[in-house]
């Protein structure tokens, strides 16, 4: 039997990964976009968002580019989709809605609407963005009534584990794959979708729907609850005066604990973790069982404190008021490898110090076009030299490696005052301290 033809609806940052590994894997693929310059660009080899990697795999594939497999195209049009495809995974992004907590399904739900009534033979659609518990048997129950095969299209459910900087990875070798599904027809299909990292050793894992929903957004909330409870932890040894770096790597030699995501620091943001706990809550008071996930309040207020308490520290190390003084800000995105801003605690204590009065400058390697664009009152640098350029105080916010192998020396001849104060506990404290900087970090001791 031929290969599964796929279609991949949407193509922001998953959609993206998600259509180019298809294609590397060996798949005729079409990507689907409602936005026509995105299509464009995407079908120039071209990608909308710095991700390392991504770029190279798509020009392996992308048709008419020169020496490409020409396996992977882009429309903008539902009826050729429908047409092209037997597979079509729903990659369109759900943020939290405005002034709530919920999560907005707005574009799943367009997307559905519009590539069903196309749906003429026989198709799997699998959902593979972030959602509220019960939208599949919802959405399945849509295909139904829209699908004029009926009974021959199907949906399944496929969460997406993948991380900014790694998506190219994550997307190529996945730790788990996660298929949702009511039919052994579509558990088949699937396997077939996936035979390349199962081979690598990828487990493949069968639930239901909901359980399939819920892997991603359980996922996601045991991760901010690790990082917020070191960050809780944090607040313990700045009052005790303790060593938050050093207690993480000790816990973290359980191997029951772990030593990942236990970096305490200025907190998570993002376009996941934070919308999605929060789309979380909201969908557990809709069943009735907010109780149980009440505890995720407390974990996004400690993240939220987090910024606050950054911006504090800036206020002390100045002396008492931030108001006419410069800030150097180092790190702009929500987290290095990324240029994306969204929800960044970075950008938000920029911020949050330029609303004081501060002269805040800012410097990115890749966040500075997203960062101009949603915050343009903030002064920002070309480099990290020049951003410190006269400041009273330089933080630390992102943790790329460009600012780990900054020379304390040489941004001490460039500032007004050696006061370093690291937001993320990647420098190395004596490094800074040897060369003559006060060097303050979240949750570590002071000297
Ligand atoms: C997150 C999850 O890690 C992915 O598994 C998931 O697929 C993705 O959301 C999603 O839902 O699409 P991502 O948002 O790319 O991935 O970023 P993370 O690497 O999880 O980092 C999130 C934030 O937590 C960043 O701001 C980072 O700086 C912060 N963080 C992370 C810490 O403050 N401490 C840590 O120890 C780890």
């Amino acid at each position: 039997m031929a290969a599964p033809k796929i279609t991949v609806i949407g193509t922001g940052y998953l959609g993206a990964t998600h259509a180019a590994a298809m294609a590397e894997l060996g798949f005729q693929v079409l990507g689907l976009d409602v936005v026509p310059e995105k299509i464009e660009m995407l079908g120039a080899g071209r990608v909308p968002m710095y991700e390392p990697g991504l770029e190279e795999i798509l020009r392996r594939h992308v048709a008419g580019l020169p020496g490409s497999s020409g396996r992977l195209s882009f429309t903008t049009s539902y009826a050729e989709a429908a047409e092209f495809g037997d597979v079509h995974f729903i990659c369109v992004n759900t943020p939290q809605k405005h002034g709530e907590y919920a999560a907005d399904m707005s574009y799943v739900d367009a997307a559905v609407e519009s590539l069903a009534p196309h749906l003429a033979r026989p198709a799997l659609v699998v959902g593979k963005s972030t959602v509220p518990v019960g939208s599949a048997a919802r959405l399945a129950a849509r295909i139904a009534e829209l699908a004029p095969a009926g009974q021959e299209v199907e949906l399944a459910w496929n969460p997406e584990f993948l991380r900014e900087g790694f998506a190219v990875e994550d997307t190529l070798h996945p730790d788990r794959i996660v298929v949702g599904v009511t039919s052994e027809r579509a558990e088949k299909l699937l396997r077939e979708v996936y035979a390349g990292p199962v081979a690598e050793g990828s487990p493949f894992l069968v639930t239901d729907l909901p359980t399939a929903e819920l892997v991603k957004t359980a996922a996601n909330a045991f991760l901010s609850t690790k990082i917020s409870f070191i960050n809780a932890m944090a607040e313990i040894c700045e009052a005790a005066g303790g060593d938050v770096a050093k207690l993480a790597e000790a816990i973290g030699h359980d191997d029951r604990i772990g030593r990942k995501f236990l970096r305490a620091g200025i907190g998570f943001g993002g376009g996941c973790l934070p919308k999605d706990i929060r789309a979380f809550m909201a969908r557990a008071g809709e069943l009735g069982a907010d109780q149980a996930l009440t505890f995720l309040r407390e974990v996004d207020s400690i993240n939220m404190r987090r910024r606050a308490h950054m911006v504090e520290l800036t206020r002390e190390a100045v002396g008492g008021a931030v108001l006419g003084t410069r800030i150097a800000v180092l790190g702009a995105s929500f987290k290095p490898d990324s240029d994306d801003v969204r929800d960044s605690p970075a950008l938000n204590v920029a911020g949050q110090l330029h609303l004081q009065g501060a002269q805040v400058t800012v410097y990115d390697p890749k966040g500075m076009e997203n960062a101009r664009a949603v915050f343009p009152t903030l002064g920002y640098a070309p480099s990290a030299l020049e951003a410190v350029r006269g400041a009273d105080a330089v933080l630390h916010l992102t943790e790329w490696r460009e600012f780990r192998e900054l020379d304390p020396e040489v941004l001490g001849e460039a500032v007004a005052h050696r006061r370093m104060l690291d937001g993320r506990n990647t420098l190395d404290p004596a490094l800074w301290r040897e060369a003559g900087w006060s060097y303050r970090a979240l949750g570590r001791p002071t000297a």
